[in-house]
């Protein structure tokens, strides 16, 4: 079952030309003059129920306007959203009932109340049954923490106690669909790991599709399956984390320590980037050269100490994507 589809989408954002002098700034003011940006430049893809889709690319790529094209706040300039069957910008109210939405820099949550009301005010909102309510409170609770700061007004909140406050309440009416633009940004380390861990479990006990904007690769590492990047308004890649993997994550590196110095090491496809005192550290394409071929060859002529094989982390795909990345054809994306 298909959760979100988008066709074609399309937002240019108009903006007026400011002029200098009074005479033409009076002239702007009679006759404004416009400058339109495409933010989102014709981007189509669709994602299945209880996916988990990470949304990334550069600053300004245009992924926070697609996350708002998405939930009905901004209106398209063209092209076709569906969302849980429906228009987000046509029927704004029906489908809050079926999403929820997480902005990082941008709590949802009323100031002034203490968060335990808050949710009591969104159970009323959202009009949800009791027992879901209570339910989803105590998972929510014991996951991410929330009773030692349910009294505390959500203006006294740590950034990280707030997203932890936001995310449960954009959950409790048991969306099917939630959308995160940045839910990790400003966090530490440890508060991260909470928020993904608490992710991963939704989803699989949920079913809940998730799609999210960030620029942290270890959220993506360890919460989406599927990649969709965009730059400059374009889809530049679309496919699963495991196909990145495979079509990109080619080069190894093979670090080796010797029991004395070694020579230099001369082999078909293997590359020295660098030797020092009883170190080497080679790099080769996993598909040209059998790593137990190499270190036989190595262990020939020295004693070997300690041994590594490296992939390359998914930080390096991504940035070898982005700069390549126009390059890829669409028909390529998704062939693993
Ligand atoms: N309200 C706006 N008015 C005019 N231009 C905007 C507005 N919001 C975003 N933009 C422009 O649209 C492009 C995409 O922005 P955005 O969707 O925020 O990118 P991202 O979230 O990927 O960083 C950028 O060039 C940005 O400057
Ligand atoms: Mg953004």
């Amino acid at each position: 079952m298909t959760a979100i589809q988008v066709e074609n989408l399309v937002k240019e954002y108009r903006l007026t030309v400011r002029s200098k002098g009074i005479a033409s700034s009076l002239k702007s003011l009679l006759m404004p003059e416009y400058r339109h940006v495409r933010a989102v430049d014709g981007v189509s893809f669709s994602i299945e129920k209880g996916d988990t889709v990470g949304f990334i690319g550069p600053n300004g790529a245009g992924k926070s306007t697609t996350v708002k094209m998405l939930t009905g706040v901004l209106t398209p300039t063209s092209g076709r959203i569906d969302v849980c069957g429906m228009n987000p910008e046509k029927e704004r109210k029906r489908i809050a009932a079926r999403i929820g939405v997480v902005f990082g820099q941008k709590t949802q949550l009323w100031w002034d109340l203490p968060v335990y009301d808050t949710y009591d005010l969104l159970r009323h909102i959202y009009k949800i049954p009791k027992p879901v309510y209570t339910r989803n409170l105590e998972m929510f609770s014991e996951l991410l923490g929330l009773p030692e700061f349910f009294k505390t007004p959500v203006r006294q909140l740590s950034l990280g106690q707030k997203m932890r406050a936001d995310i449960a309440a954009a959950l409790l009416h048991d969306p099917e669909v939630i959308f995160f633009d940045e839910p990790t940004i400003g966090l530490d380390v440890v508060a991260k790991e909470k928020i993904r861990e608490f992710l991963r479990t939704v989803n699989q006990e949920k079913g809940t599709t998730m799609l999210f904007t960030t620029h942290d690769m270890d959220d993506i590492e360890q919460t989406c399956k599927r990649l969709i990047i965009i730059d400059h308004g374009n889809k530049i890649y679309d496919g699963t984390m495991n196909e990145i993997k495979d079509t990109f994550g080619k080069d190894r590196t093979l670090s080796v320590e010797f029991s004395e110095p070694p020579g230099a090491f001369v082999y078909p496809g293997v590359e020295t980037i660098d030797q020092q005192g009883n170190k080497l550290l080679l790099k080769f394409r996993k598909d040209d050269i059998l790593v137990s071929q190499l270190v036989s060859r190595l262990a020939e002529s020295n004693t070997i100490v300690d041994l590594t094989v490296q992939e390359p982390d998914i930080e390096a795909l991504i940035r070898e994507i982005y700069v390549g990345g126009i390059q890829i054809e669409p028909s390529l994306s998704g062939v693993g």
